[in-house]
This record gives structure tokens, sequence and C-alpha cells, in this order.
């Protein structure tokens, strides 16, 4: 299981390096890499204090380059989805002139980590980017290249804050700079994945408990609908906004104090769909506590349930989901041998995530294709380590 994490970030690696040493002439000297991830349940609870639990994938982006002496930064992207230029360059930040986001819209992710990072000084350095999860995807690439980033740039001048302050930082730069006001599940899973485990993350506390996932008899499916709907962009702030307004009306810090009674009780006063949004967070927010119960019983039956209910509540209530992802789900749900699936990250396409027997994986594969109006990718991946420093 470690060994694909490891081939496909030795192959990012030595891509990574030929690129360096072909664009600015010299070798890399420092290297990191960070998983992206998918999310098995929780979803939308994370920015309600709730519960999410996700595992960090095989997939990951690397990071490699060296430091220069002339104040310079220069980055490039070897990612063929990413927006043009693939290189940029721009002085380390000071005080007085510090980096802003703007165009191309992937080096917003990097200029963030770097203009929030707090370890130092920093010197100039050129760097290349490569990258195996598919850009929009809904498998966090950008966490990935937040992370791997801060990563890199605790071996360039180390900081000394530790992996929630590290992934904090980079929820920051994303909201600063990439203009998307995410919760923190993505950088903490990217920043603090463990090999063979979920992580079950509490984010109003933002304590963690590793749950076992290394039984060989199960598989985790990821397909990815290879759509990605552009309403995406407003949509998500507007979710949130219509939670905080039924946390308000509540009474409520967040929709995670609140208990589906209260809700019933408020209902009258809330507007319909605003109620229906706060239904699907108190709803997931269970469904993702029994999960991880489920999940270390080896109760997959009553896991795979759970999916399944949050699928439908993303789908009716809190209005996420799009056909194609519920044409993947209603197709896995046919197979033999499956336990749930669903639709993961925020919705509007992206992937769906399938619990099932590892002996059912390849006939699930045959016939969501086979039911699929558009062309489907797999991932069969097992949960892997968070971000690490590659050796060069
Ligand atoms: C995106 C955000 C996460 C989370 C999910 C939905 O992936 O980055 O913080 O809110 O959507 O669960």
């Amino acid at each position: 299981m470690a060994e694909a994490a490891e081939l496909g970030s030795a192959r990012l690696l030595a891509a990574a390096c030929r690129e360096h040493e072909a664009a600015f002439g010299r070798a890399p000297v420092l290297a990191a890499w960070a998983p992206g991830r998918v999310n098995l349940i929780g979803e939308h609870t994370d920015y309600n204090c709730g519960f999410v639990l996700p595992m960090a994938l095989q997939l990951g982006t690397v990071l490699v380059g060296s430091p220069t002496k002339d104040g310079t930064i220069s980055i490039i992207t070897t990612s063929a989805d990413a927006d043009k230029p693939r290189r940029v360059e721009f002085p380390t930040p000071s005080q007085s002139s510090p980096l802003s986001p703007g165009q191309p819209r992937w080096a917003n992710y990097v200029k963030g980590v770097i203009q929030h990072y707090k370890g130092g000084p920093m010197p100039g350095f050129s760097a290349v980017i490569a990258s195996d999860i598919p850009l929009g995807g809904g498998l966090s690439s950008s966490a990935a290249l937040e992370v791997a980033t801060y990563t890199f740039l605790q071996q360039l001048c180390p900081d000394d804050s530790d992996l929630v302050a590290k992934a904090l930082l980079c929820q920051k730069a994303e909201h600063t700079f990439a203009n998307m006001p995410c919760g923190i599940m993505d950088q903490f899973i990217s920043a603090m994945g463990k090999e063979g485990h979920a992580l079950l993350i509490d984010c109003r506390s933002l304590e963690t408990v590793l749950v076992p996932l290394s039984d060989a008899s199960l598989a985790v499916l990821i397909t990815n609908s290879n759509v990605r709907h552009t309403l995406t962009g407003s949509e998500y702030p507007t979710r949130r906004r219509q939670c905080e307004e039924a946390a308000a009306a509540l009474g409520k810090e967040s929709l995670r104090d609140a208990t589906m009674a209260e809700l019933e009780a408020a209902k009258s006063r809330l507007g319909e769909e605003v109620y229906r949004r706060a239904r699907h967070v108190i709803g997931e927010i269970a469904r993702t506590e029994q999960a991880a119960q489920a999940l270390k019983n080896r109760d997959y039956k009553t896991f795979g349930k759970l999916m399944v209910e949050s699928h439908n509540s993303l789908r009716d209530d809190y209005e996420v989901s799009c056909p194609e992802l519920d044409e993947l789900v209603a197709a896995a749900l046919e197979v033999k041998g499956v336990y749930g699936s669903r639709m993961t990250g925020g919705g509007f396409g992206g992937c769906t995530v399938t619990l099932l027997k590892a002996e059912a994986a390849e006939e699930a594969q045959r016939h969501i294709q086979e039911k699929y109006s558009r062309t489907a990718t797999f991932y069969l991946t097992k949960p892997s380590e968070g971000a690490k420093v590659l050796p060069l």
C-alpha cells in the first residue's frame, strides 16, 4: 500500500527534477510531497464545527526547488490543466511589499502560503510543481499544493509551528489568495494523514482520531465524473451563509450545537431552503460520528448505509449534487459487494466514493462505466501518509 504512493511520488519527483534542471540549469536540492484526499463521510460539516472523516490519497503534489541569491522566487507548474502562464516570477515578500493574488490562478495557492508563512528569513528560490491529482476534481488538488508548498518552505527557512498551525495557515492562504472560504478538512488531512487510517476530525476542538482502514477484504473506489459545473464558485459561500443564518436563528454559535428537535421547533421561523440546509448539516454531523464508530467495529454495512443517507441528503436538502454524480452513485449501488456510495467533496461534479468488497472492485468499475453516460476515471486507493519531505 505504501508502495503505490511511493511509486507515484517517485515518478513525480523525477519529472519535477528533470524540469527544474532544464528550466533553471541546476538540480533542485529540496523536495516535498503532499497528498490529495477523499472524504468518506461528513460533507459540508467542517465549516459548521462538525465532524469529517477523510483519508489521504496516494495521489499527491510534489514541489522541488533550490535557494537562490537574487531575492526572486521563480515557480513553474508542469500541470497541463493549469491556466497560463505556467511560469511565474516575483520578489520575496517583505513588510513593505507583500504578495497579492492575481493571474495565473494556480500560483495563488503557492503565493498565499509564502505570504503567510511565519518561518524565515526567506531567500529567493526556484521551484517546479508536479502533481497526479486531477485539477478541480474534488480531490483537494489545491490543499495538496498549499501543504506541499508549506512543507518545502519548512526546509528552506524552518518555522516552529505544529501540524495544526500548518493546516490553518494553508487554509488562510486559500481564503485570502484563492477567495475560497473553505473549511479545515482538506488542509488537515493533507498535513496529518496516516497510512492505513481514515482521520476523524472534530472541526470545533480541532482534535483528531485515527480510525483504522486497512482491512484487505475492503476497497475504497473513487470515481471521477469528469464534470465540474461552474456554479461552484458562488454556491459554496452561499451554503456557508445559509448555515450561519440558521445557527443564528437557533441562537447557536454553530450548527454543531443544534439538535434536530431544536431545528424542528424553529422551522416556521426559518425559510424553507435554510431549514433544509440546516437539516442536512445536523443530520450529517450525527451520521459521521456513527460512521466512525461503525468503521472501528468493521461494520461496513452500517457504514455503507450512512454513506447513502449522506448522498441523498446532499442531493435533496443541501442541493450540491448533480445528475452525473447521482448516476454514478445509483450505478455503484447496483453492484453486488458494494456497501455504500456517495458524492464526495464540495459537489457540483468531481468524484464519488464507494466502499466495497475488494473482490467486487473490478466488476464495479465495469458496471459503473457501462451505466454512466460519460467517461468516468477510476482510482482504487488506500489511505496514505500526510505531507512529507522527499530525500534527493
Ligand atoms: C470543499 C472544502 C472543504 C469542505 C468540503 C465539503 O472541499 O474545501 O473545506 O467544506 O468542500 O465538505
